[in-house]
């Protein structure tokens, strides 16, 4: 593996910024300074930044959040509000969401240090299937309205993928979609005259909430990652 490719890995930085650090001549190899970029480890050596060892490349996680209203997907806000990676207790991971849900959505997200499995898993090729729990405005939703719902509804963004969609309830629908657009599910339920009021995520792909509390947290088990891959990897 390439030094700065390593160094990004166990976390130092960017891969970029990683170089930059190379470059600078702040990176070591088993005592000596290194500053050519094409320098590759076979993973027995020492390497220290400024000094410092760094440790070897960070272990992969996926943690499952179940995200109460309030609480934002980014990895940071400008705002101060709270994120869904403080409600993750393992400060050691630098762990992203995957995707969005909106700051009032409550529900299921996952949040890794993998980013190729992130980019994998968003990727509309994959149209991994998210399955959501609508209560709308203006129950009971006809036939017909289920059914634009199913077949595709249009909004400014353009017509929706066809999606597989139930009642619950009067009032309560669950729908399962492949595409991942902003505030979907809310767009296309406004688009048939039941604005939603409440909007909750209970499965993603081979996931689901479970029993997980809202607030809570759970790391995936290697079974449940490698269901997740198999997921993002159908063509
Ligand atoms: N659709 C929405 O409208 N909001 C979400 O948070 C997720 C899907």
């Amino acid at each position: 593996m390439r030094l700065a490719k390593y160094l990004a890995h166990a976390g130092v930085a960017s891969r970029r910024a990683a170089e930059d650090l190379i470059r600078a001549g702040r990176v070591a190899v088993d005592g000596e300074v290194v500053d050519d970029l094409g320098r590759r480890l076979d993973g027995g050596e020492e390497v220290r930044v400024d000094g410092e060892v760094v440790g070897g490349p960070e272990e992969r996680v996926v943690w499952l959040v179940h995200k109460p209203a309030g609480v934002v997907s980014t990895a940071r806000d400008t705002h101060g509000r709270p994120t869904v990676v403080s409600l993750v207790p393992d400060a050691g991971a630098r762990l992203y969401p995957v995707g969005r849900l909106d700051a009032d959505t409550t529900g299921l997200i996952l949040l890794t240090n993998d980013g190729e499995l992130a980019n994998r898993l968003m990727h509309p090729r994959y149209e991994v299937p998210r399955m959501y729990e609508a209560t709308v405005r203006g129950g009971p939703v006809a036939e017909a309205a289920l059914d634009a719902l199913r077949s595709g509804v249009r909004l400014d963004d353009g017509v929706t993928a066809p999606a597989l969609v139930r009642s619950l309830g009067p009032d309560r629908l669950e729908l399962v979609l492949h595409e991942g657009r902003k505030r979907q599910v809310r767009r296309m339920c406004e688009a048939v005259g039941h604005p939603v009021v409440a909007l909750r995520r209970v499965a993603f792909g081979p996931l689901t909430l479970g029993a997980l509390a809202e607030g809570e947290a759970r790391r995936l088990e290697a079974a449940e990652v490698e269901a997740l891959r198999t997921a993002a990897t159908k063509e």
